[in-house]
């Protein structure tokens, strides 16, 4: 019982029997604190206190009666305990107010029942604010949890194997789309799921079934309107109350958002790949010209040795010593012409993103050789200002070649016809990242159209793709640079891409 008075409101006419309640309640150690009101006006008022414990009544007043009272108060205050003193009450009267809703009654010759009448009623009120109290928790993490579920597309299930019960949540009915009346079964399950996936779903049914193992599972459901929807099933069993159950509680969560995210962003990636295939295709032509050109040198030289070597061979007697000589020389530009495919080997490869320590002032030198011959044709100079200090980055180097090779031939392409020079730099840039500058004195960015050039398919060439410069932004962005525009002076165009140092990225 609560340490506090018990606050008691006490309607009754005689004051020798309102003393001898008080008294009684009180010589049993009961502190309480006791109102005593006698009329109906007394009593409505007296109602309203919210710090009331108890009401006892008696049952015939002058000018008021008992069961109004009690109806009263049933009315006011529901959860106040409401016992009768009274010095009447026949059983069928006592019967009455039970049922009209008194929590008990005390007769006053028996009034030694009064302290265990009132503890009960206490001990039993405050049991029921509890149960009530507990009523509305539960109510309340339920509603949580519905909305939970709606905002988070993942209903709950429970399913005991063994009777076939299925529980379903709310939202589990919504993802599924039945009405929430149906009863759930596993065929209820089943008639939704996509005709292709039903039996590989039915077999994870089955063997969860027949193993009682946890399980997880993703299937596409038809909805009635033909429509499609992918779920993702988390199943887990829960210990066993008794040997003979098997119960799988889980979750049903609706992933057609996410799935069709996944799609797009697979199918912006294979577009992505493409580009990059059609735009290294695109390069290749410049690649074959200039491996033609580098190559046919010591081609040339072979053909000259292996003839002279011949006649040194057939002339009598043999001159072995001199067909000794050109037969290394031949050896020696076999080698060289080996040299040069090696060299561009890696440009053809195909597939995915492969980092590794690049030293940037390399991959320049080589593209510079690639295009040397393309530059020649077009009376383009070529000159660098490398960084000789320059530190690694950790890149793709076919990437990085890719990016070089655009930029450089956008700068021949811009200057054509006009010998102008293309100047490559590389030094270590304000951020503390490594900046390349590629620029050239052509005929400078479009005016419509510099804010468009990384625009996909932007082109102001008849046979260009529009393709070179978005890849190339992509691929240093992919590698955690910038690749920027400016305009140069006094004329042409300068493009500048940065890309971290090693040590800034863990290889
Ligand atoms: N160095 C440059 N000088 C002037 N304009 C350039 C330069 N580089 C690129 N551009 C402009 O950007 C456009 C897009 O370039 P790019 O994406 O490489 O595609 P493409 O070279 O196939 O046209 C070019 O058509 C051109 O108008
Ligand atoms: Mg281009």
């Amino acid at each position: 019982m609560a340490k506090s008075p018990l606050r008691i409101l006490l309607l009754e006419d005689s004051t020798a029997d309102a003393e001898l309640v008080q008294d009684i309640l009180e010589s049993d150690g009961l502190c309480c604190d006791v109102v005593r009101v006698q009329t109906r006006a007394e009593f409505v008022s007296a109602l309203e206190d919210r710090r009331l414990d108890l009401i006892l009544a008696d049952y015939s007043l002058p000018s008021f009666d008992g069961i109004s009272a009690l109806k009263l108060a049933i009315g006011a205050r529901p959860d106040l305990p409401f016992i009768f003193v009274s010095g009447t009450l026949g059983e069928e009267v006592a019967i009455e107010v039970l049922k009209t809703g008194a929590t008990d009654y005390v007769l006053k010759t028996k009034l030694s029942r009064l302290v265990p009448a009132v503890q009960r009623a206490m001990r039993e009120s405050k049991e029921r604010a509890e149960r009530r109290k507990a009523e509305q928790a539960l109510r309340r993490s339920e509603a949580y949890l519905s909305e939970a579920q709606r905002l988070s597309q993942t209903g709950s299930f429970g399913w005991d194997v063994v009777s076939g019960q299925i529980y379903w949540s709310d939202e589990t009915f919504r993802i599924f789309d039945y009405d929430p009346a149906t009863t759930p079964t596993v065929q209820t399950v089943l008639d939704r799921v996509h005709p292709e996936d039903r039996p590989r779903v039915r077999q994870t049914i089955e063997r969860a079934a027949t193993e009682q193992r946890d399980f997880t599972d993703e299937y596409r459901l038809v909805m009635p309107d033909g429509s499609v929807k992918h779920v993702a099933v988390v199943a887990h069993r829960t210990p066993a109350e008794d040997a003979q159950s098997v119960v799988f509680v889980g979750a049903v969560t609706d992933v057609t958002e996410r799935k069709r995210a996944e799609e797009e962003h697979a199918r912006l990636r294979q577009l992505e790949a493409d580009l990059a295939r059609i735009n290294r295709v695109s390069m290749m032509g410049e690649l074959a010209a200039s491996l033609a050109h580098e190559i046919r040198q010591p081609i040339a030289g072979v053909a000259i040795n292996a003839a002279t070597c011949l006649r040194w061979l057939q002339s009598e007697p043999p001159r072995i010593e001199d067909a000794r000589r050109t037969v290394s020389a031949i050896v020696n530009d076999v080698k060289r012409a080996a040299d040069i495919i090696d060299r561009n080997h890696s440009f053809y490869r195909r597939g995915g993103s492969r980092p590794e320590p690049v030293d940037l002032n390399e991959v320049i030198c080589h593209m510079i050789a690639l295009l040397r011959d393309a530059a020649d044709r077009n009376s383009i100079s070529i000159r660098t200002e490398l960084d000789p200090e320059l530190a690694m980055t950790s890149a793709d180097r076919v990437q990085l070649q890719q990016v070089l090779m655009n930029l450089m031939l956008n700068g021949i392409e811009a200057m054509k016809g006009d010998s102008g020079a293309l100047t490559i730099t590389s030094k270590r840039g304000e951020d503390g990242q490594l900046m390349v500058s590629v620029s050239d004195s052509g005929t400078g960015l479009p005016v419509e159209g510099a804010k468009r050039i990384f625009e996909a398919f932007f082109t102001t060439k008849p046979d260009g793709t529009g393709i070179g410069l978005p890849l190339s932004r992509r691929i240093i962005e992919s590698h955690g640079g910038r690749l920027w525009a400016d305009a140069n002076t006094p004329r042409g165009a300068v493009f500048h891409f940065t890309v971290p140092i090693t040590s800034d990225v863990a290889l």
